[in-house]
C-alpha cells in the first residue's frame, strides 16, 4: 500500500517506459488496403479518404513498392470493375481487375504479400454482396447460390497468384466452399483469412463512396452482424474456424475490441482486425479541424487494437503509421 506501491516509478524517463511496455506495435502486423481500378496512369484522391487512391494496375505497383519498402508486408486489394451485372461476373473473371493487379503485384515484387478481398459488392450492380432473388416486391440475398460464385472467385484469385483470400461477404458456409473448391484446384497450400466477425456496420461509408459499393436497395443486415451481438460474433468465429479458417478478423476494430479480447481468449489461430474507413476518415477529419493531433491518435487506436488481441492490423494508416514504427 502507499507509500510502498508508486507505479510512479517506472514512469520516470522513456528508457524505463520503454523496457516496460507491454504491447507493441511493429510494421510487420500492418497491412495496407488498396483500390484498383480500370485504365492506366490512374492517381485519383478518394474524396471520402484522404491519403488514399484509386490506382490503376501500372501506378498501384508503383505505389506498392513503396509499401513494400517501407516495411509493410502485405496489400490488401478491392477491384472497382469496368462494368457491374446481376451476378458481379467480375470478380472471377481471369481477366478481372483483381487478378490483373494481383498478377502485376507478384510479378514486380514478389515478396509483397497480396491478399485478395473476396466479395461479390464491388462488381454487382445491385450492390449486394450475393445473389439477389426477387419475390414480389421483396428481395433477398441467396446464401447458397452465391456460395458456388465466391468459390469461382476464389480460385480465380488463387490463380492469378494472390497469397491469402479474405472472404467479406458473410455468407454462411462460405468458409468451408472456398477451401473445398481451393483443394479441388491444387491450392492446398493457401491461406483463408475470414471476415469471420464483420458487423453491419455505419463507420463502412467512406469505403462505400470509395468502391461504389453501396447497396442500391435495402441493407445488409440480413447478412453482417448486428452491432449488439457478442456471442454471436463467437460463434461465427468458431463456425469459420470449424470450416477451415487460418486466420480469423474482426470488423471494424475500434467499436469491437471486446470482441477481439474475447476471440483472443477463446481462438489460438492469428486474429485481425480491421480499421476501416469510417474509423480513418473520422481521425483524419478532427485532425483537419486542429482537433486532436493525428500521428498520436493513430498510434494509440493501432496500438489499442494490437493490446486487445490482434495480430495482424488492416489499417489506411499503414504507410504513415510504418515511418514511425521500429
Ligand atoms: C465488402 C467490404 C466492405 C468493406 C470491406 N469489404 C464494405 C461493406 O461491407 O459494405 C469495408 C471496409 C472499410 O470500410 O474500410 N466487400
Amino acid at each position: 500500500m502507499f507509500p510502498v506501491h508508486r507505479p510512479r516509478r517506472l514512469r520516470q524517463n522513456p528508457q524505463l517506459r520503454d523496457m516496460v511496455r507491454e504491447h507493441r506495435l511493429t510494421r510487420s502486423a500492418l497491412v495496407q488496403p488498396l483500390f484498383v481500378v480500370p485504365g492506366r496512369g490512374v492517381r485519383r484522391e478518394i474524396p471520402s479518404l484522404a491519403g488514399q487512391y484509386h490506382l490503376s494496375v501500372d501506378t498501384l505497383v508503383e505505389d506498392a513498392r513503396a509499401i513494400a519498402g517501407a516495411g509493410i508486408p502485405a496489400v490488401l486489394l478491392f477491384g472497382i470493375p469496368e462494368h457491374k451485372d446481376e451476378e458481379g461476373s467480375g470478380a472471377w473473371d481471369a481477366q478481372g481487375i483483381v487478378q490483373q493487379a494481383t498478377r502485376a503485384l507478384k510479378r514486380a515484387l514478389p515478396q509483397l504479400q497480396v491478399i485478395a478481398d473476396l466479395c461479390l459488392c464491388e462488381y454487382t450492380s445491385h450492390g449486394h454482396c450475393g445473389i439477389v432473388v426477387r419475390h414480389g416486391d421483396s428481395a433477398e440475398v441467396d446464401n447458397d447460390a452465391t456460395l458456388d460464385l465466391l468459390a469461382r472467385a476464389a480460385a480465380s484469385q488463387a490463380e492469378a497468384g494472390a497469397d491469402v483470400i479474405a472472404p467479406s461477404d458473410m455468407m454462411d458456409g462460405r468458409v468451408a466452399a472456398i477451401r473445398r473448391a481451393l483443394d479441388a484446384a491444387g491450392y492446398h497450400a493457401l491461406p483463408i483469412l475470414s471476415y469471420a466477425a464483420k458487423f453491419a456496420s455505419a463507420f463502412y461509408g467512406p469505403f462505400r463512396d470509395a468502391a461504389g459499393s453501396a447497396p442500391s436497395f435495402g441493407d445488409r443486415a440480413g447478412y453482417q452482424m448486428d452491432p449488439a451481438n457478442a456471442r454471436e460474433a463467437l460463434r461465427e468465429m468458431e463456425l469459420d474456424f470449424e470450416e477451415g479458417a487460418d486466420m480469423l478478423m474482426v470488423k471494424p476494430a475500434l467499436p469491437y475490441l471486446d470482441i477481439l479480447r474475447a476471440a483472443r481468449d477463446r481462438f489460438d489461430i492469428p486474429l485481425a482486425a480491421y480499421q476501416v474507413s469510417g474509423e480513418y476518415a473520422q481521425l483524419i477529419a478532427a485532425a483537419r479541424a486542429g482537433w486532436l493531433d493525428l500521428d498520436r491518435a493513430m498510434l494509440e487506436t493501432l496500438t489499442s487494437i494490437r493490446r486487445a488481441g490482434a495480430d495482424v492490423v488492416i489499417t489506411y494508416f499503414a504507410r504513415p503509421a510504418a515511418k514511425l514504427l521500429p
